[in-house]
């Protein structure tokens, strides 16, 4: 068979690599894909938001799969439209997609059907806005409702500062994706992220990540869209597991399903430990990246049975709990990424990497591309912020870690930088 994979990232580099080592697969292309992508197999030049021109070149390649690697293009309806013209697609449809798209739609749904989150409000108009934010304690957490690119939410530790923030970002400071704010109470504990293959009635949870939101060591600095992550996670012990299927998988998804909604593809589940329980943080409609890489790697089942699975639906459950018989033994493994120097702010294009060929022949490793390109010299260069995804599968999780900084030491790039503890929460 054939599969499309929508998107350019680490992301969908790693989900190319793994869908390209299953024996049912001839072809893998991509739209648009990157360098690194294409010598998997075909890129198209379509942007992954571009819903219409994506439609058109499904219909010209007649792939047998399509799987949308980011969140935008599913939350504009991508799902919709290829379901009606008769594709497999993994990623949900629109209504489910909003999960992510609008954290007001994802916070009310939880409020529904009883999902342990923290306790928040609603809120278009300032005023109302700081009357709610003063019945809380510090700190206080502020979230554009829509899609700002992972930069939305603000804590701030005193009043008058989330105050402040609530009028800036209601006078349109992430422009239209802060028209509405969530306001919510803040949680204290440890993160997780959790992936639950579903086709909106089944169920397959991946083993449990970390990702390191912080741009420095010792999780100081900015937030980014995450500079390196492990699985599993050993904080999410069985019974932390058993207890997210149970009080938030099974009531969302079934929740949704009955509302006629199927979700069919991978809910992100974004996790606080707390002092009570999980907790939701947020939920994505995608996998996390990261974290896929690393899933990616540690899964040793071929996983194209599983995202078709979810694509089409109706499978008897014992089947589908079938299509990953080694998913519990999946081998700890860990994502270096290396960044370009002033990400998440400003930063220079087009320096040149070295190395790379070297780093990947580190046993156990795999270097995927996040965001780089070839120059007219035929050297590899640095095209965005997140660079390279230095990945490690290994029988332990330190020799994961040590095999990935090992091949991140082999790279020869002044202008990149990147984090010295990832997996620090569970090594120590
Ligand atoms: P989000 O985009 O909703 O995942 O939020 C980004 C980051 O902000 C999360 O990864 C958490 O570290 C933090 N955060 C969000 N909501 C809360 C909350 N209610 N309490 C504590 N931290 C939060
Ligand atoms: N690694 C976080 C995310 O994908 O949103």
């Amino acid at each position: 068979m054939n599969i499309l994979i929508i998107g350019s990232g680490g992301r969908e580099h790693a989900l190319a690599w793994k869908i390209a080592q299953s024996p049912l697969v001839d072809e893998v292309w991509s739209a648009p894909g990157s360098a690194a992508m294409d010598q998997i197999g075909p890129c198209f030049d379509v942007a992954a938001d571009d819903i219409e021109q994506l439609e058109k070149l499904t219909l010209q390649l007649e792939p047998d799969l399509v799987v949308v690697g980011p969140e935008a293009p599913l939350a504009a309806g991508l799902g919709d439209r290829l379901r009606a013209r008769g594709f497999d697609v993994f990623g949900p449809n629109k209504e489910p997609a909003q999960l992510e798209a609008s954290k007001g739609f994802a916070k009310d749904l939880m409020a529904r059907f009883d999902v342990p989150t923290a306790r928040y409000g609603r809120f278009t108009d300032p005023a109302q806005a700081k009357a709610f934010l003063a019945t809380l304690p510090a700190p206080y957490v502020l979230k554009a409702d829509g899609l700002a690119a992972g930069k939305g939410v603000v804590i701030t530790d005193t009043l008058e500062e989330a105050q402040a923030e609530a009028e800036d970002m209601l006078s349109g400071k992430f422009g239209d994706a802060s028209a509405e704010l969530v306001i919510e109470e803040f949680m204290p504990g440890e993160e997780a992220s959790v992936f639950v293959l579903t086709d909106g009635t089944n169920r397959l949870t991946l083993p449990a990540c970390q990702d390191h939101k912080r741009l420095l060591d010792g999780d100081e600095g900015p937030n980014t869209g995450g500079m390196g992550a492990y699985c599993p996670a050993p904080v999410m012990t069985p019974e932390l597991m058993a207890r997210v299927d149970e009080e938030i998988a099974a009531p969302m998804l079934d929740g949704l399903a009955e509302a006629g909604h199927p979700y069919k593809g991978v809910l992100y589940i974004g996790l606080m430990i707390t002092p009570v329980g999980p907790k939701v943080v947020e939920f994505n409609v995608r996998f996390g990246d990261p974290e896929c890489q690393i899933l990616m790697m540690a899964l040793e089942d071929d996983i194209v049975p599983a995202l078709l699975a979810c694509a089409t639906g109706g499978m008897p459950a014992r089947d589908f709990e079938s299509l990953m018989p080694k998913l519990t033994s999946a081998k700890p493994a860990a994502t270096i990424v290396m960044a370009s120097k002033g990400y998440p702010g400003s930063y220079t294009k087009g320096t040149t990497i070295k190395g790379v060929k070297e780093a990947g022949g580190v046993d156990g490793v795999t270097v995927f591309h996040a965001g780089t390109g070839v120059n007219d010299d035929g050297e590899l260069i640095a095209t965005g912020g997140r660079v390279l995804n230095v990945t490690a599968v290994a029988d332990s999780l330190q020799t994961a870690v040590d095999r990935a900084y090992e091949a991140v030491d082999l790279i020869d790039w002044p202008e990149g930088v990147h984090r010295r503890d990832i997996a620090w929460r569970a090594l120590k």
